[in-house]
């Protein structure tokens, strides 16, 4: 399998032989000044400019992380995630997209939008979902349903606490 490393010059990555070999990345779209942290195993996917992704995180095809996202360690990102820009991604967050695994067909697997801003805490599970724009979702929590702009949630399920700030969104 090749494997592609970042191209310093140029915002796409290209094949060559692999530099560092404590980490598998792929096929990925690295913006400028992104750092990729060791023992990661990202493929297929597209990060912006100066984000972040820490070790033992794996991002799976098709998925797309703005710029200045900070990925935490221990994250797995799968397919139909879309990360905006000025995220935090804590430790050890999953993203699911297969609500009744396994589903072999992919046409039944759901996508998660999380959107500019927003602050994800660490061991947080995030269900297909929507995350609005700033949101905060606290430590732990199991994410199940949409969350609005601005808001803070936690728990299992996850349940709205106030807004950020004490003002809606944006
Ligand atoms: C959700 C969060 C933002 C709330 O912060 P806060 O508004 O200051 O909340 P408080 O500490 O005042 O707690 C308010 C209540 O919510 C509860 N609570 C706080 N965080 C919680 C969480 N993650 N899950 C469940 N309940 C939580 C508290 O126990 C408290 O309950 P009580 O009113 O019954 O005593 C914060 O606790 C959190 O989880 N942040 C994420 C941190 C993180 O993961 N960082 C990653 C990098 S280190």
């Amino acid at each position: 399998m090749p494997i592609f490393k970042k191209d310093k010059k140029n915002k796409n990555t290209v094949p060559e032989p692999m530099e560092n070999p404590r980490q598998i990345i792929n096929n990925v779209k690295i913006g400028k000044g992104t750092k990729i942290w060791n023992f990661v195993n990202i493929y297929g996917c597209e990060i912006g400019d100066d984000s972040m992704v820490g070790c033992f995180c794996e991002i799976q095809k098709g998925v797309k992380i703005g710029d200045r996202t900070r990925v935490q360690s221990h994250t797995f990102i799968c397919e139909l995630v879309e990360i905006g820009s000025d995220c935090f991604i804590g430790h050890g967050v999953m993203f699911i997209n297969d609500v009744y695994p396994p589903q072999p067909d992919p046409s039944e697997w759901k996508k998660t939008i999380i959107e500019d801003g927003a602050s994800i805490g660490s061991n947080a599970t995030i269900l297909p979902v929507r995350i609005g724009k700033n949101a905060i979702i606290g430590a732990g929590a199991v994410v199940t349903k949409d969350v609005p702009a601005g808001a803070v949630v936690a728990g299992n399920p996850a349940s709205f606490m106030r807004f950020r700030d004490n003002k809606k969104g944006e």
